[in-house]
């Protein structure tokens, strides 16, 4: 049987057959996603996020180490600044790219190049690209507002791609509302180097997501999401404000919606989203 193949310049610098990364998810990308995306022909990533342990990245790492073929490992850097430890159990995994997001500290770039380990990093507009590419990261994934997930909602996807890819010399890989061949193609066509897709995988039986979650994403259709912190605050997550993260619309979200301060304070809320995970709360007909 023959391998589909559809290189760039960048898959043939990485060593991959195909211009689709996994999105870095915590909770949902772990191992077992990482090891079948790279197994498959693309960049499979092990994620950790606001809960992320270093128990569990040895743990998710299990899966990819020792591996017949590249991979990589996203880290977010407000939770890297409070457990250092993820950055030495990452660099020390030896991935092929180690992606940090949403952090200030950019010294993780100049420790991952002495380990000879290339550096990406999500950015929102093209001014913060700019800055990234000044720190040293390598590669930049521009991450448009559709994005699922945590994310700066300040411009959309191809816009922020074509901008990004105006100004700056990088590989630059596109992400945010990627979920076909035809975004991936349009993607390609503008000139990313990749698709980093996150939401697209999470549906996918090697995710961590729950089959109740696979099943509320696959029926979700294109106005089913909604860009909230209700989830981030209920959870006591210390995102900071300007990053919102895009989920499903469901009777939480819509109660919530505008009223984040008022749901810190609401221990009673608080309790019954720890006892529901979101996916379960039933959505009211639109
Ligand atoms: C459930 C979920 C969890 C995510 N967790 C992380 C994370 O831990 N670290 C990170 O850098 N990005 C995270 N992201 C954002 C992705 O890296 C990426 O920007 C996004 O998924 C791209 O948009 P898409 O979901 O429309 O493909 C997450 C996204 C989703 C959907």
């Amino acid at each position: 049987m023959t391998s589909v193949q559809l290189t760039t310049a960048w898959t043939t610098t990485m060593g991959i057959r195909l211009p689709i990364v996994n999105a870095p998810m915590g909770g949902v990308a772990g191992g077992a996603l990482a090891a079948a995306v790279s197994r498959a022909g693309g960049l499979g990533m092990v994620g950790m996020g606001s809960a992320a342990s270093v128990g569990h990245l040895r743990q998710e790492l299990e899966h990819v180490l020792g591996m017949d073929h590249p991979f990589g490992i996203g880290l977010v850097g407000w939770v890297v600044a409070r457990e250092p430890e993820l950055l030495q159990v990452a660099l020390a995994a030896k991935p092929t790219l180690l992606s940090i997001s949403f952090g200030d500290d950019s010294s993780w770039v100049h420790r991952a190049h002495d380990e000879g380990i290339i550096t990406a990093t999500q950015i929102s507009t093209v001014q913060a690209a700019e800055h990234a590419v000044e720190t040293g990261v390598d590669v930049l994934v521009a991450r448009g507002a559709e994005g699922g997930g945590h994310g700066e909602p300040a411009v959309g996807t191809l816009p922020l791609l074509a901008a990004v890819l105006d100004q700056v010399c990088a590989p630059v890989l596109a992400a945010g509302g990627i979920s076909s061949s035809r975004g991936l193609a349009a993607v390609l066509a503008a000139g990313a180097s990749a698709a980093w897709l996150g939401t697209f995988f999470a549906a996918c039986p090697e995710a961590m997501t729950s089959p109740g979650a696979r099943r509320a994403l696959l029926a979700a259709s294109e106005v089913d999401t909604v860009t909230t912190r209700a989830f981030d605050v209920a959870h006591d997550y210390p995102w900071p404000t300007r990053i919102p993260e895009r989920a499903l619309r469901n009777d939480f979200t819509r109660r919530w919606l505008d009223r984040e301060d008022e749901l810190a304070t609401d221990h009673q809320a608080h309790r019954s989203l720890r006892m529901r995970p979101p996916w379960t709360i039933p959505r009211s007909p639109q």
